[in-house]
């Protein structure tokens, strides 16, 4: 599969070096408004869904006074309802894409940024060639054309850049945006909908004196992960909501490129959860708090029915225990922790957050703003989940280990390094298995002299996983307690949380598509760094 697809970009390279000297020399599949394609559309592949998708470098009104310059993806709906996009005009963050449970839809990508880039469709289940592997990665003038149908069930699900190197960068910069998807049994559900289901994208920035995004990439800043020091959500600073006294799904999703989030609502009300990554839970299940890592979602349920009109409710990330552990403990809790420390290093600005990962900060603000009788009853139930069974893993009793490290300034999975196209055997998984497969950071030997313990929130490309069970090896209960009562272990999810000294033992199918499907943090400087790998299903 992989040699015919880079066989087909050669050819296609071929064309391209003849289509210097004239136009016309492309073959007929790669002409298109401007842009040329790097694959070919289908011809049996019938769309309910069409859309264009097109990057570009614009600016955008962030903080007050100058404009912000980011890299913002514009979408045009060229077949279909018109309901399925929403551009989110005015700010950096990418379309809001809405799709039915079966729905085929065509994206067609074009690249008109200043580098090269490639979008990923995070927790779906498409094909290998249609996922967003960096080795697609198209230049500008490029366009790329995805064509698969959904099978995901209802759920939040999220898009962004998957360029190597330079997906920190990328989606800081703006190329990340919200992929819903519905189906009929969620529509049974009667759930909030239309102004009572808002996403809320949680991601950090940082800005310069001229309100410019401030990103320095510098090592220190890559092996802890980028702090930025205002929380913005869905592409503001000091959000407010305004809701009327009724019950409201929110959509959260961390969007950041490496800070976690320990949510709660400022009075100590519980979090109704009622979603995950992948879609509803069986039922609601109420939590103190929540984890909530970058690439991972939840939906939550919250009534406003018994509150006055006038007041104010903040959520909040509460402190919790985020420090390095083992012999290089003081480069997260010392040299990087520091507040307000700003220093040139290296030739380029380090920023160095003023919000430390960990402490207490409040991240939007919701206020009663009307009375309004509503009808929203939080169902008992939700959808059935079949729970996956470990006896019925293709590797039962001998799971696939993947063990976590940060060494010598790299981060690793099982010792390597991400390199495009370099499969290792026990890095093949056979189709149609279902793999338990665990994360093992530091649990097997953490805290060793030299090795620095940071969390990893883990992602697999694909199908949908279960949790099975978390360990924690002795040494690490104290800080594992000021998290722990705020993991999801239910439901179905694509990002997990792997705590220092933990182990995160899961089960996964990988059914229908062979190919190439990525495993890598999800903290973007640790996977440009090379935390990432692919899986090879055949
Ligand atoms: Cu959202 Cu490969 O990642
Ligand atoms: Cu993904
Ligand atoms: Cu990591």
């Amino acid at each position: 599969m992989k040699t015919t697809i880079n066989s087909q970009r050669r050819k296609f390279l071929k064309y391209a070096a003849i289509g210097i000297a004239g136009a016309a020399t492309y073959p007929s599949w790669a002409q298109t408004g401007g842009f040329v394609r790097t694959n070919r559309p289908s011809d049996d592949f019938l769309p309910d869904v069409e859309i264009e998708l097109a990057m570009n470098v614009a600016d955008v009104a962030i903080l007050n006074g100058e404009k912000t310059r980011i890299w913002k993806i514009t979408g045009k709906v060229l077949s279909g309802p018109s309901t399925v996009l929403d551009n989110n005009e005015g700010t950096y963050l990418a379309p809001t894409l809405r799709f039915k449970k079966g729905q085929k839809v065509r994206l067609i990508l074009n690249n008109n940024l200043p580098a090269q880039s490639i979008l990923h469709w995070h927790g779906l289940h498409v094909p290998a060639n249609m996922d967003g592997n960096p080795m697609y990665a198209i230049n500008r003038g490029e366009s790329y054309i995805y064509e698969f149908e959904i099978l995901n069930r209802a759920g939040t699900y999220f898009y962004h850049s998957h360029a190597h190197g330079v997906t920190a960068r990328q989606v800081y910069s703006g190329l990340a945006g919200l992929l819903i998807v519905t189906d009929d049994q969620e529509q049974a559900l009667n759930l909030p909908k239309g102004e009572l289901d808002v996403p809320l994208v949680i991601q950090d920035r940082s800005f310069d004196g001229q309100n410019q995004l401030a990103y320095s990439g510098h090592m220190m800043q890559r092996m802890q992960g980028f702090l930025g020091d205002h929380i913005l959500v869905n592409g503001r600073p000091d959000f407010v909501l305004p809701v009327a006294t009724r019950a409201y799904r929110f959509r959260l999703v961390n969007g950041s490129s490496s800070r976690i989030y320990k949510l709660a609502w400022g009075d100590n009300t519980p979090i109704t959860v009622i979603g995950v990554d992948g879609g509803l839970l069986e039922k609601p299940e109420q939590y103190p708090y929540v984890m909530l890592a970058p690439g991972e979602r939840i939906d939550a349920w919250m009534d406003f029915s018994g509150r006055a009109v006038g007041t104010e409710l903040t959520l909040r990330s509460l402190k919790f225990n985020a420090s390095t552990h083992g012999g290089m403990g003081m480069m997260g809790g010392g040299m990087m922790g520091g507040r307000g420390h700003r220093g040139m290093m290296g030739g380029g600005m380090m920023s160095v957050s003023t919000l430390p990962s960990g402490s207490d900060y409040p991240i939007l603000k919701i206020r009663v703003a009307k009375k309004e009788q509503g009808d929203n009853i939080l169902p008992k139930t939700l959808t059935p989940i079949t729970a996956l069974q470990a006896k019925n893993a293709a590797n039962a009793g001998q799971p696939r280990t993947i063990a976590l490290s940060m060494q010598h300034m790299s981060a690793l999975l099982n010792g390597r390094s991400y390199k495009m196209d370099d499969v290792q055997p026990d890095e093949i998984i056979p189709l149609n298995s279902l793999q338990l497969i665990e994360f093992d950071n530091g649990f097997g030997g953490g805290g060793m002299h030299g090795m620095m313990n940071m969390p990893h929130p883990m992602h697999i490309h694909g199908e949908q996983f279960q949790i099975v069970k978390r360990e924690i090896s002795p040494g690490f209960e104290d800080s594992y307690a000021t998290v722990s009562s705020g993991f999801i272990n239910s439901g179905w999810k694509d990002t997990v949380l792997v705590m220092p000294g933990e182990k995160v033992t899961l089960l996964k199918p990988f059914n229908d598509f062979k190919g190439l499907f990525m495993y890598h943090c999800h903290n973007l400087e640790h996977e440009d760094m090379g935390m990432m790998r692919d899986f090879l299903v055949k």
